[in-house]
């Protein structure tokens, strides 16, 4: 039986992947499922799934969910401390779908078991990829995308030699408002923002794929995760979100990844690697579908693609100033407290005024260096908002 843990259990790809393993619970042993605010939901599923472990991220909570598990023998345990035991507790594959950095150390400890970890939590690869990445090799561990445009290019570099590919397209649905005239965009609300035209999500990410920070999440998190350089990495808006993601050759030849929106495609492919096995997922019908279109993303909407080829070239913690900078600035966002097109320049100020606190490479970032600059950067956000208002 494959051991399988999942922190973020209760969110959306936390739920398509508890959908794929109680297609065949018999072949899987769950021993951790994490979750946050949704205790009645943790609880469901902890015991449907007859896990070991159930964490909730909130301490204040830990009442609710012993109540809510009563009775069964899922063993309950609350805070950020329990969330990283629960990536540490031995497990073959472990799903890492917490939302924002929050992912990071229980994904860290998840690595440092040795484990697969499924990574959805692109937050955690942008902030912190060389010590991600180094965790994982000095542990004999493995990262495989979740996000579907990874596991597009994964898919499309199966069998080639990567040193062959002189190009990657990443493909962007253009989120919410890609049709609003350009002069309406600072009015828009968070209800519209959180309606994406084309996927089912989590609220922060769809509100990130309406900017187009989620898209520069991914950008950074494709360099960090193939090593491409930052000028091999393109973008391009394709409205029906079917092609994911696309690799060029050297020879020429465009490898393009096609599938429906639905996540569990990449989940499975990454639950089953280095099988491909049957999935629940719709098979396209391209005659139906008829036309794909594809265009240049316009930088004007979108400044956070520019950003991340600045974080690109800076490299080290800028991709944790960064990262930072977005969430607290989507946090301002939610509250109400700035509008849509103000976290853009709230993100360039913080980013630019930034001085990281560490000069060496990137071999020597350490957990102690993101963290302390994730804070940093709040901080800044928070001032910069303050100053603006
Ligand atoms: N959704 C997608 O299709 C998709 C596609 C590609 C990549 N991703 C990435 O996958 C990750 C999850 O996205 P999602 O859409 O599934 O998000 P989501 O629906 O908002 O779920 C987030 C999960 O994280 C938990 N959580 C929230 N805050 C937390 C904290 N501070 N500490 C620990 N756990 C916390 C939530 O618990 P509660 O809900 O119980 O509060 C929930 O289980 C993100 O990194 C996203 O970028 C998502």
């Amino acid at each position: 039986m494959k051991r399988i843990t999942i922190l973020g259990a209760t969110g959306s790809i936390g739920q398509n992947t508890l959908d794929l393993i109680g297609r065949d619970q018999q072949a899987y042993d769950v021993v951790a499922l994490t979750g946050g605010q949704n205790i009645a939901g943790l609880a469901r599923d902890a015991k449907a799934m007859r896990a070991d472990f159930a964490v909730t991220a909130h301490d204040e909570l830990l009442g609710d969910l012993r109540a809510a598990l009563a009775g069964s023998d899922v063993e309950a345990a609350a805070g950020p401390a329990a969330l990283c035991e629960a990536g540490a507790r031995p497990a073959d594959w472990v799903m890492s779908a917490i939302v924002g950095v929050a992912g990071l150390k229980p994904g860290l400890a998840a690595l440092e078991q040795g484990a697969t970890l499924a990574l959805a939590n692109k937050e955690s690869l942008v902030a912190a990829g060389p010590l991600m990445l180094r965790t994982a090799r000095q542990n004999n561990a493995r990262i495989l995308p979740v996000d579907s445009e990874h596991s597009a290019i994964f898919q499309a570099l199966t069998g080639e030699d990567i040193a062959a590919v002189n190009r990657v397209i990443i493909t962007a649905s253009g989120g919410a408002f890609r049709d609003l005239p350009l002069e309406n965009l600072a009015d828009v609300t968070v209800e519209q923002a959180s309606n994406h035209p084309n996927w089912t999500m989590g609220q922060r990410i769809t509100i990130d794929s309406a900017s187009m920070f989620n898209k520069a999440l991914e950008v950074i998190e494709a360099r960090e995760f193939f090593g491409f350089e930052p000028d091999q990495i393109e973008v391009l808006l394709h409205p029906q979100s079917l092609i994911h993601a696309l690799v060029g050759y050297r020879d020429g030849a465009l490898m393009a990844h096609a599938g429906p929106h639905d996540m569990r495609h990449a989940i499975g492919y990454a639950l089953n690697w280095p099988e491909r096995r049957e999935l629940p997922v719709e098979a396209l019908d391209l005659a139906a579908i008829g036309t794909l279109n594809f265009e240049t993303p316009d930088l004007q909407r979108y400044p956070a693609l520019r950003l991340a080829r600045e974080v690109m070239r800076l490299r080290g913690l800028n991709g944790a100033v960064f990262n930072a900078a977005k969430e607290r600035a989507l946090d301002h966002f939610i509250a109400g407290r700035i509008g849509f097109t103000a976290m853009n320049g709230v993100v360039e100020t913080v980013l630019s005024g930034f001085t990281p606190p560490m000069t060496g490479g990137d071999d020597e970032l350490t957990l102690d260096h993101v963290t302390k600059t994730d804070h940093l950067a709040r901080m800044s956000v928070d001032q910069v908002v303050r100053d603006v208002k």
